[in-house]
């Protein structure tokens, strides 16, 4: 039989429901093996073969980034100097690391995922989604993919993150190279399908052709939409019934509609929006709509260096005005709904026993004590992983 732990006398266990936010005061839980067995108040909890005292500190479902670019070498570091001295972001950044990543071996390019998958643990995040899109050849993109998924199961196909420079005349190719034989090649590692749909990437007929040409080997779509100004791709990935459209920083009322009467959630970046200093989206019009909002890193070298879920929860309670609650919910059960799992994101009886202890006694420190480390304790599977 497998082994049990008992984690009691919690201050604030943060449930979830797929409605929303839920927790319980003073509260315990008990793993068994990868699995939640039960959640209740302390005073009535079961023995276990193991009791870890959470004196008062608040236990919560591991996040679940939803959105990450993880497989790829170098850094931009001179150009967000450049962009906070008054620059606007463009897509085109996307090429100088796409060079930096074909030039990398593949043991530099896994130390490098290594690492920032290590920042993502320590930080609470328990499953995150990762994507290529920095190599754009049929080789390239075959490896980034087969690094993801040595260390996730959502791995997304980008092979349409921007056009590279060899086909900057002919992006109808580019188009049948990423729908063709780089699909095939991609295809066998890969969950995901996802397309940078914006001015200076691609456009609705582009996207709508590798979204598809995804599905038809068995992908699930997701979009990159609408980051840079209005456009097509929200209403595409309703339209294809995509499992999420993310960014979503400039909408229509259309849009808003789309999404509200879909199974699309809205994966809010804001970590993007910081390192772009662009307006953050709309997530109040979003909420009053009774859209899905889930919140994730976007971790990426160009965009939003940052690996750090705790921070997009401060970012957007902050500056989205989004209640510390609605945060937490977007960033667990959001994510998990954005990726279409139903093992994560909530803390009851059944779900996989992934969960982190902060050192504070509520989930609102998340945002009332930004860039603190407040991470103690992170359980992946029922196996503590922290490293402590
Ligand atoms: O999500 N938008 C496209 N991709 C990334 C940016 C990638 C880059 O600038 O390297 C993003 O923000
Ligand atoms: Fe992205």
């Amino acid at each position: 039989m497998a082994r049990s732990l008992l984690i009691t006398q919690i201050g604030e266990l943060v449930t979830n429901t797929p409605a929303g936010f839920a927790a319980l005061d003073d509260a315990a839980l008990v793993i068994e093996g990868d699995r939640v067995v039960w959640t209740g108040p302390s005073a009535r909890a079961p023995a276990a073969d193991t009791v870890e005292d959470a004196a008062g500190q608040a236990v919560l479902p591991g996040f679940v980034d939803s959105h990450a670019h993880l497989v790829f070498a170098g850094e931009r570091s001179a150009e967000f100097a450049a962009r906070m001295a008054g620059q606007q972001y463009a897509a085109g950044g996307i090429r100088s690391t796409v060079a930096a990543t074909r030039a990398a071996t593949d043991a530099e390019l896994r130390a490098g995922l290594h690492r920032l998958v290590a920042e993502m643990v320590r930080q609470g995040t328990t499953t995150f989604e990762c994507k290529s899109g920095y190599g754009l050849t049929v080789t390239d993109e075959a490896r980034s993919v087969a690094l993801a998924a040595e260390v996730t199961p959502e791995v997304t196909y980008l092979g349409a993150h921007v056009v590279p420079p060899e086909f900057s005349g002919d992006v109808a190719a580019y188009v049948d190279l990423v729908c063709g034989t780089m699909l095939d090649a991609c295809a066998p590692h890969s969950r995901w399908v996802d397309v940078f749909c914006e001015r200076g990437a691609f456009g609705a007929d582009e996207a709508r052709a590798v979204l598809t040409a995804g599905r038809s080997r068995g992908l699930l779509p997701r979009i990159h939409a609408n980051q840079l100004g209005l456009g097509p791709g929200v209403q595409l990935a309703v339209e294809l019934g995509a499992a999420s459209a993310d960014h979503c920083t400039f909408l229509s009322s259309t849009d808003v509609d789309a999404l509200a009467s879909s199974g699309t959630v809205a994966t809010l970046l804001p970590g993007a929006e910081f390192g772009t200093r662009q307006p953050y989206p709309d997530a109040r019009r979003l909420l009053s709509a009774g859209v899905a909002v889930a919140l994730a890193t976007d971790c990426n070298p160009g965009s939003s260096y940052t690996s750090s879920m705790p921070f997009c929860i401060a970012l957007a309670v902050r500056d989205m005005r989004m209640t510390t609650a609605e945060a937490v919910w977007a960033a667990t059960a959001g994510g998990a709904r954005a990726l279409r799992r139903t093992d994560v994101g909530y803390l009851a009886p059944g779900a996989r026993a992934d969960l982190i202890m902060l050192d504070a006694p509520s989930h609102a420190y998340l945002a009332y004590r930004p860039g603190v480390p407040l991470v103690r304790a992170v359980w992946q599977a029922g196996r503590r992983v922290d490293g402590r």
